[in-house]
C-alpha cells in the first residue's frame, strides 16, 4: 500500500489491469496530476490514479485554472508508457476518445475538438478536456500523467458567471446524477483498450476512430499558436497527433497545439 501524502486522503480502490493498480481518493486537493506526480516520487511506484472530489488549483493546457468544484471527474492516471514513443502525440485523442466512448455509453453524445476537448453534440459545449504531462525525451518516456477533468454531476452556479455559456455537464445534459468512480474505471477500461490498439494498429485505428467523433475535416478554423493566428479548414490529424490547417492559399501548416476556435463547418 502506498502512503497517502495528505491528510485529507480517502481512501485506495484496487482496480486490476495493467495500466492502474488502484486509484487513490482524496477530499480536497491543489491539482491531482501533482499529487500524482508526488507519489509516484516519493514512493517509486507508477500506474495509479488519483481522483479529489474538488480541486482548488486544478489547471489545464497553458496552465489555465480549471474550475473544479465537487461532483465532477478530477483524475490522474500516472503511467509508465508501454507504447512506441512516436505514438505520444496521440495520446491526449486517445484520452478523448476512451472519454467519448464511455459517454456514450451513458446515451451522452458528444464530439472531440482537437487537441483535448469533449464537447457536448448538440451545442459543443465543453464537458471536459484533458491534459498530459510527463518526462518524456526524444529517446524515451519515464511516466506520463494522464490527467481527466470532466463537469459530471455539476450545477451550472457552482461555475464561474464567465464560463456559464461555454461549458456544460452531464447532470445539465442528462438531468441524472452518475456515479463518479464507476464512470472513470470505465474510463480506464476503454483506455486501457486503446492502448493496445496503439502499438497493434501503428495508431491509424486510433486516429481513425478520432476523426470520426471529431469530424473536424468539415470545420474552418482559427488557430492561435505562438501569438500568431492562422486561420483556415481542417485538413488532416497526422499519426504523431498534430493537425494539418489549409490555409486560403493553399499554404498547409502543421500544428501540435495551439488555441483553437471553430469557425463552423464548410458544408
Ligand atoms: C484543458 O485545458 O482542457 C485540460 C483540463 C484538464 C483538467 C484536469 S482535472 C484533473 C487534472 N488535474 C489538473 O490540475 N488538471 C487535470
Amino acid at each position: 500500500m502506498v502512503k497517502p501524502i495528505m491528510s485529507n486522503f480517502i481512501k485506495e480502490y484496487k482496480f486490476n489491469s495493467e495500466i492502474c493498480s488502484s486509484i487513490y481518493s482524496y477530499s480536497n486537493v491543489g491539482s491531482t496530476n501533482n499529487i500524482a506526480r508526488t507519489i509516484m516520487q516519493k514512493n517509486n511506484t507508477k500506474n495509479f490514479a488519483v481522483v479529489a472530489q474538488v480541486q482548488t488549483s486544478g489547471y489545464g493546457r497553458r496552465g489555465n485554472f480549471w474550475e473544479s468544484p465537487q461532483g465532477g471527474l478530477w483524475s490522474s492516471l500516472l503511467i509508465e508508457p508501454s507504447f512506441d514513443l512516436k505514438f505520444v502525440g496521440l495520446i491526449p485523442c486517445l484520452c478523448a476518445l476512451s472519454v467519448a466512448k464511455t459517454l456514450k455509453q451513458y446515451k451522452i453524445d458528444t464530439r472531440l475538438k482537437w487537441p483535448n476537448d469533449i464537447l457536448f453534440l448538440e451545442d459543443n459545449n465543453k464537458l471536459g478536456g484533458i491534459l498530459v504531462e510527463g518526462k518524456v525525451t526524444q529517446v524515451s518516456m519515464e511516466y506520463l500523467i494522464i490527467g481527466i477533468g470532466l463537469n459530471v454531476n455539476n450545477r451550472m452556479d457552482q461555475f464561474s458567471p464567465q464560463l456559464r455559456n461555454k461549458i456544460t455537464s452531464t447532470y445539465i445534459v442528462k438531468k441524472e446524477e452518475i456515479n463518479v468512480l464507476e464512470l472513470y474505471h470505465k474510463i480506464l477500461k476503454n483506455l486501457e483498450t486503446g492502448l493496445e490498439v496503439i502499438n497493434a494498429s501503428q495508431g491509424e485505428l486510433v486516429l481513425r476512430e478520432w476523426k470520426e467523433w471529431a469530424n473536424i475535416l468539415d470545420f474552418r478554423l482559427k488557430i492561435i499558436s505562438n501569438n500568431i493566428q492562422y486561420e483556415g479548414l481542417a485538413h488532416d490529424i497526422l499519426s504523431d497527433g498534430r493537425l494539418i490547417l489549409r490555409m486560403d492559399d493553399g499554404r498547409l501548416i502543421k500544428f501540435s497545439s495551439g488555441n483553437v476556435t471553430s469557425l463552423g463547418s464548410n458544408q
